[in-house]
């Protein structure tokens, strides 16, 4: 169980985090982070949970998670921005999933690891998922009145206890590190901290700069891929770029660019 109290005490926030919910056990930190923005929940608040009994995906997928192992969450913001926004959010939090993972291994001088993004917002290491993204939204028209960001990263799961079809896939923080126990609430208090200096950059400065950001981290500009969303099926392409508003650009023969707004990808 997360400690309340250690995180209040070690975060510097006049936002994110002000209310924390935490819970042993919900369907998914989304669905309650949901409800609660419908019935105006102030930005910044957190749900998290130790295990979600239905965590979700993105693309309908369902997110594994052992109890007690891992981080789980859901923040509420309310920027008011219309819903384009969403896409530059979620690549500037995977960019500060990656730096509040750097900050602990800093803090406990294990080395460098090097985290790298997939489009759009799945955080890998070595090629294998440590953490993902999962946004949902309350909007009047394409005003957004909250957005929901759901964060999962894979903590203390052994290898071992991942299903057959993630071991090659999934990966988690305490793997990278040898078989370490990582403090889920370090992790925690790293993520908070950095949320919160972020997004008060990222409102102050009108989102500029997020996609060159976001390509730091990224190593598979120009790469193979096969891309599937339900307008295109699966087709094979090449990853040309991402563009400004954060979608990626793929391209079928040497002239045809296209934009794709919302699917996933995979590397060839
Ligand atoms: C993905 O990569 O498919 C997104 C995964 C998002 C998982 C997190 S765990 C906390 C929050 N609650 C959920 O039900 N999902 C997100």
């Amino acid at each position: 169980m997360i400690n309340i109290k250690k995180v209040k005490e070690n975060v510097v926030s006049a936002i994110i985090g002000q209310n924390i919910y935490w819970y042993p056990k919900l369907e998914s930190t989304n669905d309650l982070a949901m409800d609660l923005a419908r019935k105006g929940a102030p930005e910044g608040t957190i749900i998290g949970a130790d295990y979600q009994v239905k965590g979700k995906g993105r693309l309908n997928r369902t997110w594994f998670s052992p109890a007690g192992e891992n981080l789980l969450l859901s923040v509420i913001l309310r920027p008011s921005r219309s819903i384009e926004i969403s896409q530059k959010i979620v690549l500037a939090v995977s960019g500060i999933i990656i730096c509040s993972l750097n900050d602990y291994i800093e803090e406990h001088e294990k080395g460098k690891v090097s985290f790298e993004v997939k489009w759009p917002n799945d955080i890998l290491f070595d090629g294998k998922k440590i953490a993902g993204i999962l946004t949902q939204s309350i909007l009047t028209g394409k005003k957004i009145e909250a957005l929901v960001v759901g964060i999962g990263i894979n903590i203390n799961t052994p290898l071992k206890k991942f299903p057959d079809e993630l071991k090659n896939k999934a990966t988690s923080l305490s793997q990278i590190l040898g078989g370490v126990n990582v403090d889920i609430d370090d992790i925690l208090i790293h993520l908070i901290n950095n949320l919160e200096k972020k997004y008060i950059k990222l409102e102050r400065t009108n989102y500029s700069g997020v996609v060159d950001e976001w390509k730091k981290n990224c190593r598979s500009i120009g790469a193979d891929i096969v891309i599937e969303s339900p307008k295109t099926g699966k087709i094979k392409a090449v990853f040309e770029d991402v563009a400004e508003d954060g979608f990626l650009i793929y391209r079928i023969n040497t002239n045809d660019k296209r934009k794709l707004v919302s699917g996933s990808l995979d590397y060839l």
